[in-house]
């Protein structure tokens, strides 16, 4: 077990075992939300910014809730009502969250890339809440510890990821992720938003999708990002349902025990048949409340903590 690095920017730059770290610590995180008194002193005296320039419900508000269980200070900046709207630049913002002694910044932006800018004009540790089409490391995170707990392992499973992956930073970090701990990827959705390039991150391309998730053990849903396309990527959205949708029909052709994921936030009767969302075989909501303790396992791992066997118990 090993964790030395100061920020969390992607998961390319991660090692199989600096992921699995991240998990096993989030287990242990995990235990700590069951029992009655949910909080622990290890980010006592440490300010944690919530820098979100991008709308986020998931995202910011589990962060907002593991720095609370870690008992940090907490500012949460909102860009509508900051100095943003006069014309101040990302740079000189985090300049003065630096001046103000934040000792971690969690950022949101729309620009890829902007994570990485920050961690390289301040002191405070960065931590990348999704950057554009880049990467959302702390959603494969989470991705991956669901996955495990559900299934044990995640060496040699089936993943099929499902939906526009050309402009999903959580394709990415999945992709990443997921190739890392040797399971088996597939991607699949309409030619235009999955080009053949992908198979050059070690997955698996194709454009049917029922082939696509017959031998899945994990289908992996993606909304179509319609704020990062800049042209149109297909002729309807009905169409794209027709076609690409997960819909009951097509789920009776997959492997009785295939689990649903979906990073939200979900089109129902898009991407995915309402009912289906809701269910048994849906993890979406599990994702969600696995994203505490692996958001807690962030924040400790960053601020020094070594791995599972350190969180008090
Ligand atoms: N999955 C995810 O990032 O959701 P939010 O945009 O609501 O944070």
């Amino acid at each position: 077990m090993s964790w030395t690095k100061k920020h969390l920017l992607d998961i390319e730059s991660l090692t199989a075992e600096e992921i699995t770290t991240v998990l096993d610590t989030a287990r242990a995180f995990k235990a700590v939300g069951e029992r009655a008194i949910k909080k622990v002193p290890a980010l006592r005296g440490k300010t944690v910014v919530n820098l979100f320039i991008e709308p986020s419900t998931r995202t910011r508000i589990s962060f907002e809730l593991a720095e609370q269980r870690l008992t940090a200070d907490i500012v949460n900046f909102s860009a509508d009502a900051s100095s943003f709207k006069k014309g101040e630049t990302l740079k000189d913002t985090a300049k003065n969250l630096e001046a103000l002694n934040a000792d971690f910044i969690v950022i949101r932006h729309s620009a890829s890339g902007a994570a990485h800018f920050l961690s390289r004009v301040v002191k405070s540790s960065i931590i990348n809440a999704g950057d554009g089409a880049h990467e959302h490391p702390t959603q494969a995170l989470l991705d991956a510890f669901t996955i495990r707990e559900r299934k044990g392992s995640i060496a040699g499973l089936n993943v099929t990821i499902l939906g526009d992956i050309l402009y999903s930073r959580v394709a990415r970090s999945n992709i990443w992720a997921l190739t890392k701990l040797d399971a088996k990827v597939t991607l699949c959705g309409p030619s235009t938003l999955v080009p053949k390039t992908f198979e050059q991150m070690g997955c698996r391309v194709t454009h049917n999708v029922d082939e696509a998730i017959r031998d899945a053990d994990i289908i992996h849903l993606l909304r179509i990002q319609h704020e990062r396309q800049r042209k149109t990527m297909f002729p309807s959205i009905g169409e794209y349902t027709n076609l690409f949708g997960l819909n009951k029909a097509r789920l009776a052709k997959t492997k009785p025990d295939s689990l649903i994921m979906h990073p939200g936030p979900i089109n129902r009767g898009v991407e995915i048949d309402s009912e289906i969302a809701d269910c048994s075989r849906s993890l979406i909501l599990e994702q969600v409340t696995n994203g505490l303790a692996v958001r807690m396992a962030v924040l400790f791992l960053l601020n020094g903590g070594k791995g599972p066997g350190e969180v008090i118990s």
